[in-house]
C-alpha cells in the first residue's frame, strides 16, 4: 500500500501509475482533485514534439531548461524529464485531453518564455483543467476496481516513522468527523507549493497552506533552494489572491509596455530584441519591477492578436479577464503586475524522487530538482506528471495497509491562525521580493523571531519561513529568481544547491554540489 498526499497532477499521475502496475494506493487530500491548484494551470505543457517544423529536439529542451534554471537543476533529473516529455504528452492524448491540433491533426505547439522553439502543447488556456479532468476520470476507473482509495477532505498531520527513522506511514484528520487515522505504507508527498505562506500576492490557491511542508521540515526532512521563488510577470489583483494572465498571451503575440504621462515604452522589445516578451520569467519580472519603480504603470497589450487566435487559442483567457474586470483584452491593454506564482525550491529529492527520509518520496511543486533557479513556463505540468510517474515507479511497495483510528490527541492537529499567517506572510513578502538585500532579509529574520506561535503547526511554519529567508541571506550572489541588489553578479562558486535542514532546534543552511550529468550519449 502506498499513500499519496495530494490529489493534483502529481498525485493523480502517481496513483494512475501505481494502479496500472496493479499496486494499491490511497489518495489523501484536504480538497478533492476538482479543487486542486493544477486545475488552474493555464498555458500548457512542454515537450519537444517538433510538430511545427522547427527542428526541435529533446536535447534543446534539456539545454533550455538547464539554462533557464541557471544551472542549479539536477541535470540527470532534467534529462529524464525532457527525454520523456513527448511520451508524457502522448499518454495524455491517449486519455483524451483535447489539445489544440494543427489542420493535419498533429499537435499544435505555442511559444513560451525562455524557449526558442514552439514546444508548449495546450488546450486553449485551460490546459490544467483539461488534463486534470482526463486524469481524474482515468483514476476513477481504478477506484472502481479497488486499486485506488480516495480519502478527500483528510488533512495531513504528520509522518509516522519506525525505530530506524524510516517513514512507514502518516497520520491524518478527517475534516468532517474530526477523527484521526494512522495510515501505514510508504508515502509520496504531492502537496503542492508554499502559496499559503504568501497570501494575497500569489496566483496559487492558499488552500495549499504549506502546513504539510512545514511539518516535514520541522521533522528533519531536507529542503532545497527555498530562496528560489518565481514571480510571474502578468497577473491581475482579485480579492485574496492574484489572477494569472497566462504567458500564452505573450506566446501568441501579447506585448508588455509601461506608460507614464502618456508615453508608452515596449521595454522588453527595446532591451531584448531577440526574445522580446518571451524572455524567462525571472528576467521579465525584474524588468517589470524596475519599470514600476520608475513610477511607470505596466500593461499587457493583446490588441494585435488576431480574432482567429483569440477564438481558437485564447477564448477562455479572454472570458476570465472579462469575468473579473470590465476590460476586453481584444480591444484594450490590460494593467498587469508581478506576483508569486511558483516555488522552484521545496522537498529535496533525487532523480528517483526519493527524499532524505527513507520511505518518503515527493513529486510536483512541493519537490525540488527540475527547475533550478527559475522554472520555464510549461515545465511545471510536465514536472508534476512525470514526477508523479517517476515517484510511483520507484516507491517501495509496503504490504502494510493498516488503517488505525488514533484516539489520542496530536500536537499538529490544528491549523495556523489567520492572524499568524497574515503577519508571517507580510514578513516574508518584505524579505523575499523580486529584489532582495542583506538589510531587507536580516530585517525579515529579526521580525520573524518574536512572532508568537500558538501551536506546533505555527512553530513549524516559522522554522520553514526562517529557512527561506536564511537561504536567501546565505546566497550572496544573484541567480535566476534570486536577485540580490547588494550582490548583483552570478558567482560560479554558488552553482550549488542550497540545502535547508532543521536539527536540534535550529535551521542549518549548507550548499551541496549539483550532481554530475551522467549522460553518456
Ligand atoms: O502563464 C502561464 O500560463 C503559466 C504557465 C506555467 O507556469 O507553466
Amino acid at each position: 500500500m502506498i499513500n499519496i498526499v495530494g490529489a493534483g497532477l502529481a498525485g493523480l499521475s502517481a496513483a494512475m501509475t501505481l494502479a496500472r502496475a496493479g499496486k494499491c494506493c490511497r489518495i489523501i487530500s484536504a480538497q478533492p482533485s476538482e479543487r486542486a491548484q493544477s486545475v488552474l494551470a493555464e498555458g500548457g505543457i512542454n515537450a519537444a514534439l517538433d510538430t511545427m517544423g522547427e527542428g526541435d529536439t529533446y536535447e534543446l529542451h534539456f539545454a533550455e531548461t538547464m539554462k533557464g534554471g541557471c544551472y542549479l537543476a539536477d541535470p540527470n533529473a532534467v534529462r529524464a524529464l525532457t527525454r520523456n516529455a513527448p511520451e508524457v504528452v502522448k499518454m495524455l492524448c491517449g486519455l483524451g485531453v483535447p489539445f489544440n491540433r494543427n489542420d493535419d491533426g498533429s499537435m499544435m505547439l505555442r511559444n513560451f518564455g525562455g524557449q526558442k522553439k514552439k514546444r508548449t502543447a495546450f488546450a486553449k488556456s485551460s490546459t490544467g483543467k483539461m488534463i486534470m479532468t482526463a486524469l481524474t476520470d482515468e483514476v476513477r476507473k481504478y477506484e472502481a476496481r479497488g486499486l485506488v482509495t480516495r480519502m478527500a477532505h483528510h488533512v495531513f498531520l504528520r509522518l509516522i516513522t519506525d525505530n530506524s527513522g524510516s517513514c512507514v506511514g502518516l497520520r491524518v484528520r478527517d475534516s468532517f468527523t474530526g477523527k484521526l487515522y494512522d495510515l501505514y505504507g510508504s508515502v509520496i508527498m504531492c502537496c503542492g507549493g508554499l502559496n499559503g505562506f504568501f497570501p494575497e500576492i500569489t496566483t496559487g490557491t492558499v488552500t495549499n497552506s504549506g502546513n504539510a511542508a512545514a511539518v516535514l521540515f520541522a521533522g528533519g526532512v531536507r529542503f532545497a533552494d527555498l530562496e528560489m521563488i518565481q514571480y510571474h510577470p502578468t497577473t491581475m489583483g482579485i480579492p485574496g489572491k492574484r489572477c494569472l494572465v497566462s504567458e500564452a498571451a505573450r506566446g501568441e503575440g501579447g506585448r508588455l509596455f509601461s506608460e507614464k504621462d502618456g508615453e508608452r515604452r515596449y521595454f522588453m522589445e527595446e532591451r531584448y530584441p531577440e526574445m522580446k516578451n518571451l524572455m524567462p520569467r525571472d528576467v521579465v519580472s525584474r524588468e517589470m519591477y524596475q519599470e514600476i519603480r520608475r513610477g511607470r504603470k505596466t500593461y499587457l497589450d493583446m490588441t494585435e492578436i488576431s480574432a482567429d487566435v483569440w477564438d481558437k487559442k485564447l477564448s477562455d483567457l479572454r472570458e476570465e479577464i472579462m469575468h473579473y474586470f470590465p476590460i476586453d483584452p481584444k480591444s484594450e491593454p490590460v494593467p498587469v503586475e508581478t506576483a508569486i506564482h511558483y516555488f522552484m525550491g521545496g522537498i529535496y529529492v533525487n532523480a528517483r524522487h526519493e527524499t532524505s527520509l527513507p520511505g518518503l518520496y515527493a513529486a510536483g511543486e512541493c519537490a525540488c530538482q527540475y527547475h533550478g533557479a527559475n522554472r520555464l513556463g510549461g515545465n511545471s505540468m510536465l514536472g508534476a506528471v512525470f514526477g508523479g510517474i517517476t515517484a510511483a515507479n520507484n516507491v517501495k511497495n509496503d504490504d502494510n495497509a493498516e488503517i488505525i483510528e488514533y484516539r489520542g490527541s496530536d500536537e499538529f492537529d490544528c491549523e495556523a491562525s489567520h492572524g499568524f499567517v497574515k503577519t508571517e506572510g507580510k514578513i516574508l513578502c518584505d524579505g523575499l521580493g523580486i529584489v532582495r538585500s542583506e538589510a531587507q532579509l536580516q530585517n525579515a529574520v529579526e521580525s520573524l523571531g518574536p512572532l508568537v506561535c500558538g501551536n506546533a503547526v505555527e512553530l513549524a511554519r516559522k522554522e520553514l519561513a526562517a529557512a527561506m529567508l536564511l537561504s536567501a541571506l546565505k546566497r550572496t550572489e544573484s541567480r535566476g529568481a534570486h536577485f540580490r541588489s547588494d550582490f548583483p553578479e552570478t558567482k560560479e562558486e554558488y552553482r550549488k544547491t542550497t540545502v535547508s535542514h532543521y536539527e536540534n532546534g535550529s535551521v542549518e543552511i549548507t550548499f551541496e554540489d549539483i550532481p554530475n550529468d551522467e549522460n553518456t550519449v
